[in-house]
């Protein structure tokens, strides 16, 4: 029979066909689950050991006795990662995995477009098939609770509806390519400092409300295909092997059917791993459990340890048969899927789609008597001036470095579309991180500079003070404590004296325009001075063009801020509540750990300013146009009655400007009268409606009780208490323009 089966499988191999003797496992018309049992049927214990754990840095070995596929894996969420050696974090030094890099996922957030989520999940996942990889390790949708936090650049911002509006259409565009996204890190990793032993300490209301619906979003909705486990613990156990957060929540109230994989090196013993709902355990320090690299994976949690615990009747094989399921299921949907499409790399379209997506993430938050966009007709000398203006960005950072194919800086953008109208002189201003490596990756840029900050502040005080406009270009870079991985920044203030500089400048010429370049808020001590600003963050390989598109006007900025730009960590729940970065503590098994009270709980971001009355620098979901909009009056029904399942609210919008624009017409929530603490407003829907000079849209947008609810830890469940509620219609949560009440039953 075996002989039939194997002649079966060659034949099948060697010609794809499905034929009568053509194993379950192997015959994609038959339905999944089929597959998956049959498949697991056929392999030994020592094969399903083998399957659940890595067999390199990035890769896991599938079942090569079956033809069950390996499963590549790669960062990261704004690029696919240049490969790497077997067991190491330096370059292969393959010529063939330059990437598109695109842009952070704040300035993905800050879009508020679901069609460029779509768009940049099918562009970024068409990069990983083409590199035939079959699992992305991204996105990361971890909640931006405190600013200092190095890897907010990573992530999608403050607000768990916003989160979840952009973290669907980012997963099916990347799974769309036949490559599972890995939504990370699950969950509570909100912080870099002391990431591998923080503990945060959360309340289930703030939970269910705040950290968990982008993760639920991209389980139930975008039915993500693989989850990653944060390296922080949750309430005494880590996080990717948690047993509330992985079978409780994720298996079990969401009855989720994917695979868990561990942060690489976020497991540290077999038994939780095995019980707490683990599926691959990839990263663990090889050279930390075996004397040398060679034979390290089999000596990893869930490899030797657990097949031997098997064997001695200390483990049943039921959680190994539900761990394999999941890699099997992860695998015939991937590696092993035929249907898929094939991808491309560095194409026409992946580079237009980071240019679009950079373009309408670009946000404009002030701009005073016009100041921009830049006019040829009276910007005849323009002074550019700032490191971050002529810094790559996209090598650093951590785990989401890349060797991008391209990158324009934003001085060669503005040059590129301004060259010929107009002079621009540059000046280096301050001098910040003149590196440009990171794992063996080089920008090849040498920004060396020896000049005192006197003598470069001299120079672009000269340089601006006869300029017809000046554009500052600064902010943070991707080195440690700043927007990195494993370290959190120190403070909000801008790094190398550039506040400094920035009031030099603007003492010099009142026509300065400052683009901050960073993936998290800064302090902006400066703000009343500085007549124009403008949110750069990192926009990968089309920066330049991307940037130059906004200040020029070519594309009417319409990014809106995806978090609150706070004036002080005095207006942050985290630090004012939170005890961030938390204390020093003891776990359960006597390890060193940093719990971390979550103190501030629901109200994180502008839920915090509001119940504080506080006015932060920029507000969340503020940002400005180059044309102006006009909000009508919202209606809704007086009653939201039983027996409708939801109800429509209406608001008139007109673009009262001399050009076309697009605007992101916000509604939030607000429980007049509850039982409960409940935040001022909630974001609870959000349309981007373009309109033309003079157009007036009825937007439109359906709540349901759902979006009226708050959780109940003691029910476990969401509960409306029936009453008035009233709907805040605004151009961003500090600027209500329009509200409408009604009576919920
Ligand atoms: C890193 C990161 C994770 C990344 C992984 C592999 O430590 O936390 O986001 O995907 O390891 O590089």
């Amino acid at each position: 029979m075996k002989r039939i089966i194997a002649a079966a499988t060659l034949g099948f191999l060697l010609t794809g066909a499905v034929n009568a003797e053509t194993p379950v496992y192997l015959d994609e018309t038959k339905p999944l689950e089929e597959r998956v049992e049959d498949a697991l049927s056929r392999m030994t214990l020592r094969e399903k050991i083998n399957i659940i754990h890595a067999q390199s840095k990035f890769s896991a070995p599938g079942v090569p006795r079956l033809g069950i596929a390996e499963l590549w894996t790669t960062d990261g969420p704004m690029g696919v990662r240049p490969e790497v050696l077997w067991d190491e974090w330096e370059q292969a030094g393959w010529t063939n995995d330059s990437c598109t890099a695109f842009p952070s996922l704040t300035a993905l957030a800050a879009t508020w477009d679901p069609e460029m989520a779509l768009l940049y999940g099918k562009s970024i996942g068409e990069e990983a098939r083409f590199r035939n990889k079959s699992v992305l390790l991204g996105p990361g949708i971890n909640v931006y609770r405190t600013p200092l936090n190095g890897r907010n650049f990573e992530y999608m911002g403050e607000d768990p509806y916003l989160i979840s509006q952009m973290v669907v259409p980012y997963v099916q565009g990347v799974q769309s390519n036949g490559v599972a996204a890995c939504v990370k890190h699950f969950a509570l990793n909100n912080n870099e400092i002391n990431r591998h032993t923080s503990n945060p300490i959360v309340d289930d209301r703030t939970l269910y409300e705040i950290y968990l619906p982008g993760f639920k979003a991209a389980a139930t909705e975008g039915e993500a295909w693989s989850f990653m486990g944060g390296y922080n613990l949750f309430r005494g156990e880590h996080a990717s092997y948690n047993p509330i957060l992985m079978n409780q929540i994720l298996k079990g109230e969401w009855d989720w059917d994917g695979a868990v994989i561990s942060d690489w090196g976020a497991v540290h013993d077999t038994k939780t791993a095995v019980s707490g709902g683990l599926d691959m355990e990839f990263g663990s320090w090889t050279d930390g459990l075996s004397n040398g690299a060679s034979n390290a994976y089999d000596n990893y949690f869930l490899a030797q340890p657990y097949l031997e615990g098997i064997q001695n009747g200390t483990y049943s094989e039921d959680e190994l048969n539900d761990k394999v399921r999941r890699v099997l299921r992860l695998t015939f949907r991937t590696a092993m899927n035929r249907n898929k499409p094939w991808g491309s790399m560095g194409s026409d379209e992946h580079i237009a789609a980071a240019r679009q997506i950079g373009g309408e993430g670009v946000v404009l938050l002030k701009n005073e008597n016009q100041t921009l966009p830049i006019n040829p007709a009276k910007h005849k000398k323009v002074a550019v001036i700032g490191e971050n203006a002529i810094k790559k960005m996209t090598v650093g950072g951590g785990s989401s470095s890349l060797k991008a194919r391209h990158e324009i800086t934003p001085l060669d953008g503005i040059k590129n579309r301004l060259g010929e109208e107009v002079e621009i002189v540059y000046a280096r201003g301050y001098v910040g991180d003149p590196s440009g490596e990171y794992n063996g990756v080089s920008t090849g840029q040498d920004l060396t500079d020896n000049r005192t900050p006197e003598e470069l502040t001299a120079e672009a005080v000269e340089v601006a003070k006869d300029a017809d406009l000046v554009i500052f270009i600064g902010g943070l870079n991707k080195s440690d404590h700043q927007d990195a991985e494993d370290s959190d920044r120190e403070t909000m203030s801008l790094p190398y004296n550039q506040d400094e500089l920035i009031e030099t400048l603007a003492a010099a010429n009142p026509n300065l325009v400052m683009v901050n370049i960073s993936g998290t808020g800064v302090a902006m001590p400066w703000v009343n001075k500085v007549p124009a600003i403008v949110q750069g963050w990192y926009l990968g390989s089309e920066t330049g063009n991307a940037l130059a598109d906004v200040l020029t006007g070519d594309v009417n900025p319409s990014g809106k801020l995806p978090y609150t730009y706070y004036a002080s960590l005095d207006q942050v729940g985290a630090h004012k509540l939170g005890e961030y970065p938390g204390h020093k503590s003891v776990d359960a098994l006597g390890n060193e750990v940093y719990d971390m009270p979550y103190n501030e709980g629901i109200f994180v971001g502008y839920r915090f300013t509001d119940k504080n009355k506080l006015t932060p620098t920029f507000p969340f979901g503020h940002g400005l146009s180059y044309t102006t909009f006009a909000y009508g009056d919202a209606t809704a029904p007086k009653i939201f009655a039983k027996g409708d399942d939801k109800i429509e609210v209406v608001v008139p919008v007109t673009n009262t400007g001399d050009r076309k624009g697009k605007e992101t017409v916000q509604l939030y929530v607000r429980d007049v009268k509850s039982s409960v603490e409940r935040p001022v407003k909630e974001l609870k829907s959000f349309k981007k409606v373009e309109l033309n000079p003079g157009e007036t849209k009825d937007v439109k947008f359906e709540l349901d009780r759902s979006d009226l609810s708050y959780f109940d830890a003691d029910k476990h469940d969401w509960v409306m208490e029936p009453g008035e509620f009233e709907v805040l219609i605004g151009a961003s949560a500090g600027d209500i323009r329009s509200k409408a009440k009604f009576k919920a039953e």
